[in-house]
């Protein structure tokens, strides 16, 4: 049997019957275990597209293809994306502190439109656990062969005014074990994260990591929303450009919904198919306006919307729930077809 066929026609079908949430966690609970043993390892290697090498940031991805942020927020199955042939996996959203996020149910499926909508609000484990996880996972000698980047994010329970030094509590715990570190100021779910956008606010936090980051010189790069207007835009770019910071990951999740049935729909940012076209559409006015490597995420489902961010001038890809909808295949048909 074809790894996709398997996938749609036997896990996802399993996966799909259960509520999102819990097929998700069980998803997740099956590669925390497969991380442990290198038979299973070994098993997943099938998955594993044809290595295309490229090298951004002084660091080298055996393919250009990334499991993007939110997958494993807590980094407890990065051996496994390593053995299933991610070229690159980003761990997190993580926090300063550990928190529950909002209240079940939120995520939701939405099969006819590849797409989900989600408002889990960073769940995680929080920076000091993550930490001591990433360090073990180091000790043990298991760390994968490939690039992981740390996406860090603000604790829900800290002023929007202290948001820096809730970032710089977490990049302090977490660089030591990251190849490239995301500031996340996109997510739609926890209130008041997209106004570090808006200038003064970015200014503040990148200034702050950038200080931070004199001796740990670590890529920074920071991960925005597809809703920012093209003046907003400008804005960011200069004070990338002035802050040090490496690449910009373009997009998170949308809070355009139209794609969705009103009768349907949920609050939340929704991702997969319908987010493809704006989420190509900002990569393009990046590359239009900026040198800054840009890295796409946003409704990478198949070949075709791959290729399309690539033309857009993308240097290297992410998937999430593309992989949902497609499984573990969906790496070979990309990379096969770049
Ligand atoms: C359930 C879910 C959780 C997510 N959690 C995070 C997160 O913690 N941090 C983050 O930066 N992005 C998060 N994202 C956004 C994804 O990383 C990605 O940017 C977005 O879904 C668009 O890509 P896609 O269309 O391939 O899913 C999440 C997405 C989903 C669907």
């Amino acid at each position: 049997m074809k790894p996709n066929a398997l996938y749609e026609g036997l896990v996802r079908p399993l996966l799909f019957s259960l509520d999102p949430e819990t097929a998700h966690h069980l998803a997740l609970r099956v590669l925390r275990v497969a991380s442990r043993l290198p038979f299973a390892l070994a098993a997943f290697h099938r998955f594993r597209p044809p290595e295309k090498p490229k090298t951004l940031f002084g660091l080298t991805f055996p393919n250009p293809i990334g499991l993007a942020a939110g997958f494993d927020k807590n980094g407890v199955a990065i051996p496994a994306w390593a053995a299933l042939g991610f070229g690159f996996v980003e761990i997190g959203t993580v926090t300063a502190k550990a928190q529950p996020g909002n209240p079940r149910p939120r995520i939701f499926r939405y099969p006819e439109q590849e797409a989900l909508i989600n408002r889990l609000g960073f769940n995680n484990d929080g920076a000091e656990i993550v930490a001591a996880r990433l360090r073990k996972l180091r000790e043990n000698g298991r760390w994968p062969q490939i690039p992981v980047g740390i996406n860090i994010g603000k604790s829900k329970i800290t002023p929007i005014e202290n948001a820096a030094d809730d970032y710089l509590h977490s990049f302090r715990l977490l660089h030591e074990f990251a190849d490239y570190i995301v500031l996340n100021v996109s997510s739609p779910n926890t209130p008041g994260l997209r106004s570090l956008q808006e200038h003064d606010a970015l200014e503040q936090l990148l200034r702050a990591i950038r200080d931070e980051n004199q001796t740990t010189r670590k890529p920074i790069l920071l991960k925005i929303a597809p809703d920012v207007s093209l003046s907003d835009l400008d804005q960011i770019i200069a004070t990338c450009e002035a802050n040090e910071i490496a690449g910009i990951i373009a997009t998170n999740t949308t809070l355009d919904h139209s794609a969705i049935p009103a009768s349907l729909d949920q609050a939340g940012g929704l991702s997969g198919r319908p987010l493809r076209e704006k989420s190509t559409e900002l990569i393009r006015a990046i590359t239009a306006r900026s040198r800054l490597p840009v890295i796409a995420s946003g409704g990478i489902v198949d070949a075709a919307s791959a290729r399309e961010k690539l033309e857009a001038g993308a240097q290297l890809l992410q998937v999430y729930t593309g992989y949902i909808y497609r499984g573990p295949g969906l790496l070979r048909e990309i990379a096969e077809n770049l």
